[in-house]
């Protein structure tokens, strides 16, 4: 899988390439599903191969964008009437349909049975892994400093049907708040025009990777 620099907002309405950003990305995703497979969570992710690439497992995607929020941030704010920083007493998991030209659609279990996107069982254990992988991400970044309002990851079945976690786990994945300020470190920065956006990103990996030698 390659980290491209291309960056996208609003459905690839707006692009632009950011020097490096797919450096930062695939080394950020490395680390955080290494993380997860500390935790017994499975993923795609066997090694890195070059500064902006990773060898994966060959998966099939399922076409679902499976969010977890726990503070309200982004479209939750938008679509409901639920002011941006409430902290959620449980985490809310999400399911989008990922199909861009339908906008990515919030679907519930009958329209994605209907669809046939997958299972009865496959849904329940999406969502359970969104939690677990919620519970491992919370606290990691808690313990740098970095508060996870919201993320999105995606999940592949592998050639036995083993659900994993597949695709990216980044800053354009993830909703990454400084703890202290509150401050984007995300992709907000580039979705809104909030901030520098790289600079986010160098400043997750900072504390993720402690400052250069
Ligand atoms: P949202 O608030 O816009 O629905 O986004 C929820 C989370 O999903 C947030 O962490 C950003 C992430 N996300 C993606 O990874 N890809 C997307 O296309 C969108 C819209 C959001
Ligand atoms: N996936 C979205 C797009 O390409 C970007 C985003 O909002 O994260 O437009």
């Amino acid at each position: 899988m390659e980290f491209r620099d291309d960056i996208t907002a609003f459905d690839s309405v707006k692009h632009d390439i950011v020097g490096e950003k797919g450096y930062y990305n695939c080394q950020i995703s490395a680390k955080l599903f290494e993380i997860l497979e500390e935790n017994g969570i499975e993923t795609h992710f066997v090694k890195l191969l070059e500064p902006n690439k990773m060898l994966v497992k060959k998966l099939e995607i399922i076409p679902l964008e499976v969010i977890a929020r726990n503070i309200a941030a982004g479209s939750i704010t938008r679509n409901y009437p639920i002011k941006e920083g409430t902290v959620f007493e449980r985490p809310i998991v999400m399911l989008d349909y990922k199909d861009d030209a339908y906008h990515d659609p919030l679907l519930n279990d009958d329209i994605a049975l209907a669809m046939g996107i997958a299972t009865e069982k496959e849904l329940e254990e999406i969502k359970h892994i969104a939690i677990r992988v919620n519970d491992v991400l919370k606290k990691y970044f808690a313990s740098i400093g970095i508060l996870l309002p919201d993320f999105k990851i995606e999940i592949g079945r592998d050639k036995d049907g083993k659900l994993l976690v597949a695709d990216e786990v980044s800053p354009d994945s993830c909703r990454l708040w400084d703890a202290k300020t509150k401050k984007s470190l995300d992709k907000d920065n580039y979705r809104f025009d909030k901030g520098d956006v790289l600079a986010g990103y160098k400043e997750i990996y900072r504390r993720m990777f402690g400052d250069p030698q």
